[in-house]
């Protein structure tokens, strides 16, 4: 057996092995990102392609943006992403996978150390092993343990965080994190993939919503989760931005998005800011998830059911999908051995009845 195959192997006996499978669009949704349900929203979608149909755009940007792919539609997008994020300025990428590794390759230095939450998603740890700083993980959420490696940093600290965790659901303490960093000089980053679109104002994120944008260094924005559509932006100091510009390959050495996902960004900002009421609906139907299970309390639309155990984990799942939801397990090596569970996501369509059913599933399960 050839050393793929053997490695593939070694996957399939432990119950674990990635496939690619089609969606179920005839389960009920308590899977996907589509938070808001703009993925979805067939209004969104009229609103997107008539703004796409009036102008005179490319199918695509050509090139990488310091050759052909920069525009004038792109360098507004921007202008409208810093003054939404309240940001000196911001910098647009293909996806919030490209604008980690970006920040995290590039801006600490040989000398510096960067201190991450040990659960942070792939990406940003993908960055940090690009850096040439020293890179420390600290306990999750666990500010006496930051202080500790912050004390004993070398060179610029840089921190990073996730507002949401994606895989937990749970939520960093920002304000006690930036308050932290700044008393040690450190640059905190934010990571607001599963918040942007839920939170802040017409979906600013959290570190709008709690009056942070000064006291943090960047924050890294998603628009394939809450918003519906796709990419990435930085919001930052324009001199991060520059530095970006110039030393961040995943910005230099890549296509520039087209015109259609950049209209697609505005057009769905644009559509939160006129529907306020998606963003209060999907948390209130995060309360009432909490208030059926009671060893729930994040207000995050993302729930994390413990289960341990791929082949238990995948039989439950498929449980709950041959009843009708639409629910996934999420295995190791995604997540470490033994914390593999049930990633539930709420959402703003998801009605209060089928919350309740399925959380009358989940109980029985749970032994309640
Ligand atoms: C916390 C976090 N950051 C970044 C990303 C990557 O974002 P994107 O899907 O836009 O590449 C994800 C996506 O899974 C995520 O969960």
């Amino acid at each position: 057996m050839d050393s793929l195959e053997q490695k593939l192997e070694e996957r399939r006996k432990k119950n674990s092995l990635r496939v690619l499978k089609e969606s179920n669009t005839y389960l009920l949704d308590f899977s996907s990102n589509d938070y808001l349900g703009l993925a979805r929203s067939e209004k969104l979608k009229k609103l997107i392609l008539k703004e796409y149909e009036s102008g005179k755009y490319l199918n695509g940007s050509t090139g990488s943006r310091l050759i052909t792919g920069n525009s004038t539609l792109i360098q507004k997008t921007e202008e409208y992403l810093s003054e939404k994020f309240r940001f000196p300025a911001c910098l647009v990428f293909n996806s919030g996978y490209m604008a980690n590794l970006a920040i995290f390759s590039s801006i600490p230095q040989r000398g510096d150390t960067i201190i991450y939450d040990e659960l942070s998603h792939a990406c940003i740890k993908d960055g940090c092993r690009l850096s040439l700083a020293k890179r420390i993980p600290f306990l999750h959420n666990n500010l006496e343990d930051l202080e500790r490696k912050l004390r004993t940093a070398e060179g610029q600290a840089y921190v990073a965080c996730e507002s949401v965790y994606s895989m937990d659901g749970d939520m960093a303490p920002l304000g006690e994190l930036s308050e932290l960093c700044q008393s040690y000089n450190a640059r905190l980053i934010v990571d607001e993939a599963h918040s942007t679109g839920v939170w802040g104002e017409a979906g600013a994120g959290l570190v709008n919503e709690l009056g942070l944008n000064n006291s943090v260094f960047a924050v890294v924005y998603t628009f394939g989760k809450g918003m519906g559509i796709h990419g990435a932006a930085v919001a930052s100091s324009q001199s991060a931005k520059d530095f970006l510009i110039n030393f961040s390959r995943p910005f230099i050495y890549t296509t520039a998005p087209s015109a259609f996902e950049l209209i697609s960004i505005q057009c769905a900002f644009d559509y939160l800011k006129t529907h306020p009421s998606l963003q209060l609906n999907v948390l209130s139907k995060s309360k009432l998830f909490n208030q059926q299970l009671a060893e729930f309390s994040t207000p995050s639309p993302i729930k994390s059911v413990l289960i341990g155990g791929n082949d238990k984990t995948k039989a439950l799942a498929t449980e709950l999908q041959v009843a009708g939801y639409d629910v996934r397990p999420i295995l190791s090596p995604t997540v470490k051995e033994g914390t593999e569970r049930l990633r539930i996501c709420l959402h703003s369509f998801n009605s209060e009845e089928e919350i309740i059913l399925l959380c009358d599933q989940l109980k029985r399960h749970l032994g309640q």
